[in-house]
């Protein structure tokens, strides 16, 4: 078992799932299955939850749940996987947010918590998202995150039944690190009465 994720930002936190969830999550991957379609498939019923909470325990794999700092309402979840050690030190990032909660910036400030906890808490040294070329939201975020696009995989998954092609985003911790050091510059720049 991985350690738990302790990052918090402005509105979400990252949480490992509880057996006390299942309810929540069933009702709001359910909820969100058409906006999911052809691109992910969260547990949507007990079993299938069930399966999710043993991967849990797996040290080459995190389940991490979204929650909103609020209310603590589950808004989607986020799973590092094929965590390779050794020489590579490189895992795959998943993710989804529930259809209510689309495009609110949600996955963009979880997605760059998820972040920190491989490159920081796992020691990380490259996380790859592999997204089919015409998921323009997922494109877009992990563009936005600092990712860079590394190749295009022909039929690379089966999803929904059929073999998908897929292009490769991957960012490396060293980019991760400098991103966050330039933001932190920038900002002190801009922070009113910051001299
Ligand atoms: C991809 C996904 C996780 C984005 O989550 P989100 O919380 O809506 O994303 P955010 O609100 O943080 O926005 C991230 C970026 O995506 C863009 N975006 C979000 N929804 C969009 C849409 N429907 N069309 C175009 N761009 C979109 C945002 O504008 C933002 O980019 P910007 O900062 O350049 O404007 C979400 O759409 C989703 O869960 N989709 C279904 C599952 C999925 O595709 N998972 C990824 C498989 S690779």
């Amino acid at each position: 078992m991985l350690p738990a994720p302790t990052q918090l930002g402005p509105r979400v936190r990252l949480a490992c799932p509880r057996p006390r969830d299942q309810r929540e999550v069933i009702a709001l991957n359910r909820a969100s299955r058409s906006f999911y379609r052809g691109w992910v498939s969260p547990p949507a019923a007990p079993d299938q939850f069930a399966r999710m909470l043993a991967r849990a325990r797996r040290s080459d794999l995190a389940v991490l749940l979204i929650r909103r700092l609020d209310d603590d309402t589950i808004l989607g979840g986020i799973e590092i996987s094929q965590i390779v050690r050794g020489a590579f030190q490189s895992a795959y990032l998943g993710y989804q947010i529930g259809a209510p909660w689309a495009r609110q910036g949600y996955m963009t400030e979880a997605l760059g918590l998820a972040l920190a906890y491989g490159f920081r808490t796992l020691g990380l040294h490259r996380l790859e998202a592999n997204i089919q070329p015409a998921n323009a939201p997922s494109i877009a975020l992990v563009r936005q995150l600092g990712f860079a696009r590394e190749g295009y995989s022909r039929r690379y998954l089966k999803i929904g039944g059929r073999w998908r092609d897929h292009e490769r985003w991957a960012i490396l911790a060293e980019a991760w690190r400098d991103r966050r050091a330039g933001n932190r510059r920038r900002s002190a720049r801009t922070l009113p009465n910051a001299r």
